[in-house]
């Protein structure tokens, strides 16, 4: 029995209920033989299928360059659903009703025919919802999107604004763009092809259970909203750190960088999460209005002050536990004189009512000490009186810490006297653990994307003024980086939390980096 068995059942509230039944459709996923394909879509749709959650009936069909039966796309997407699934088995009951369900298309995404081909494959259902009902996935370079759905568009596949009773969808992979110019461009090439309700922009972490529960744990709440502003707050954390290396992603890497690859989407997701205002509703457009109104009041910065607002940093060479680690720029793939970052701290401020002068800061990167992700947001310091006066800055502030993962939970920290007949004061932690609380939950990010993008919510998806708004705030940092090479205090060790400097970003002003815990 789970702890929370003896909450009454009138105290849980469901809140999709009255949900609209998910209709059957088509699932076509361009990129079928990629790597996201194989170890994050095809697993997540066979456990959806496993636990009856698709939509009957259900078809996905596979599409991609190289030639190959439907068998032997079915056995490749067996061998990823053993490799790299969450159950890392596939059950011999379920799996011939779900492979019979997954078909090939082989094409060039730049060849109509190969359009033509898909099409008459659609056409052959006989369930009607099968053949009009579309997802369309596209898990391919960002630089074939627009050339796919123009495609889509030329061969009837793919309408804008259908009317009607069934739908179209597109679902983009990140990264959406390079820049702000570059997303605006892909925005006006997809929707000239399809309407912004029909495009489902991922980011893979609004999927994530810790990440939907922001919401819940700020609005289901009265006693958190009271200290959520600068009143009380001293300072928010947002750290995203990876034990590992580039490894084989050098190419990708060289191209992105950790603002690009994380910071720009999943980070400032985050934090808008954390700081936006409360929606006027539990809408989709409701909550992503929020979103987009607080990403616009955070400060532009300025490219000649990059360097007093942002540390940057590469991995560096190192023998650690011992064993030789390589630096960036011998990975892969990597040019030898690459400037590319792998490490960013960054000091970014609000302009509004309740943020105006509290800092955020966000930092990420690879090779770092553990891999982690969490916010910490930490309250002021109490008066300079009573414990205060005597203890000085050992009497630790209090802080509330969102463990996104691993150890997903939430902690809050304060003070209490550690028990004798000594006056003792320590820092001790109140802790929520899902794990501990739920059990084991086990439902993958792609898993809820997938759903609500067959399902048509777009809550979880990024909006087109969101994407760009998320680039308006990076691009001035990488114009203030411009071509400078790295210097020797930003390369940094594995195993440490990155270069000095992003110590000294909070130093100046009395602060300090509180490291995710093992
Ligand atoms: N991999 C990840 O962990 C990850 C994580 C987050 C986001 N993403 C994003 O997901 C997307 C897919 O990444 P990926 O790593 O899966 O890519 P990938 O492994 O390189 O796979 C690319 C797929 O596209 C197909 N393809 C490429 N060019 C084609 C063409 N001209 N005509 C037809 N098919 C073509 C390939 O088919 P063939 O094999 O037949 O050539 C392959 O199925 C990217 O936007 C990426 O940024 C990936």
């Amino acid at each position: 029995m789970l702890d929370t068995d003896y909450f009454d059942e009138l105290m849980v509230c469901r809140l999709d209920t009255g949900r609209q039944q998910i209709e059957p459709c088509t699932i076509v996923i361009f990129g079928a033989s990629g790597d996201l394909t194989a170890r994050k879509l095809l697993p997540a749709l066979y456990h959806l299928f496993s636990q009856g959650q698709l939509p009957t009936p259900v078809r996905i069909i596979g599409f991609a360059r190289r030639e190959k039966t439907d068998a032997a796309w079915r056995e490749e997407v067996r061998l990823g659903i053993e490799q790299f699934s969450r159950t890392k088995k596939v059950d011999p009951a379920k799996w011939p009703a779900f492979a019979a369900q997954l078909s090939y298309c082989q094409g060039e995404f730049s060849d109509p025919a190969a359009y033509a081909r898909l099409q008459a494959r659609l056409a052959a259902f006989e369930d009607v919802r099968l053949q009009r009902n579309r997802l369309f996935y596209l898990s391919t370079s960002p630089l074939q999107f627009a050339e796919i759905a123009a495609q889509l568009s030329q061969a009837g596949l793919l309408e804008l604004n259908p009317a009607g009773p069934h739908w179209q969808r597109l679902v983009v992979e990140k990264p959406f763009g390079q820049d702000l110019v570059s997303a605006r461009k892909l925005n006006s090439e997809l929707t000239r092809h399809a309407g912004e309700r029909q495009i489902f922009r991922i980011d893979h972490y609004l999927g994530k259970e810790t990440v939907q529960n922001i919401l819940m744990f700020r609005f289901s709440n009265a006693i958190f909203e009271q200290l959520w502003s600068r009143q009380t707050v001293d300072h928010v954390q947002i750290t995203f750190s990876e034990k590992i290396g580039v490894g084989n992603r050098g190419g990708f890497y060289e191209e992105a960088g950790v603002l690009r690859d994380v910071v720009q989407n999943h980070l400032l997701q985050v934090m808008a999460l954390v700081a936006m205002e409360p929606p006027v509703a539990l809408e989709p457009e409701a909550i992503r209005d929020e979103k987009v109104r607080f990403l616009k009041t955070v400060r532009i910065l300025d490219p000649s002050q990059v360097s007093r607002h942002v540390v940057r940093g590469q991995y560096a060479e190192t023998l650690l536990d011992g064993q030789k680690r390589p630096a960036y720029r011998q990975e892969v793939k990597v040019r030898p004189d690459s400037n590319v970052e792998t490490y960013a701290a960054l000091r970014l401020f609000v302009d509004n009512w309740r943020w105006a002068g509290v800092p955020f800061y966000i930092r990420a990167g690879k090779a770092l000490a553990l891999s982690a992700c969490e916010v910490r947001v930490q309250f002021q310091s109490m008066p300079n009186v009573l414990f205060a006066a005597q203890c000085g800055p050992r009497l630790d502030a209090n802080s509330i810490t969102l463990r996104l993962q691993p150890n997903e939970g939430i902690t809050l920290r304060f003070n209490g006297k550690v028990p004798g007949a000594s006056t003792t004061i320590r820092p001790v932690r109140m802790n929520f653990s899902y794990d501990a609380e739920f059990g084991a939950y086990t439902q993958e990010a792609y898993e809820r994307l997938l759903l609500e993008a067959i399902a048509g919510d777009p809550t979880l998806f990024i909006r087109c003024d969101e994407v760009e708004t998320a680039w308006n705030i990076m691009d001035p940092i990488r114009a203030g980086w411009g071509a400078t090479p790295l210097t020797e205090g930003e390369f940094y060790p594995w195993g440490c939390w990155g270069p000095a400097a992003a110590n000294e970003l909070l130093a100046t002003h009395g602060r300090e980096w509180r490291n995710p815990e093992p």
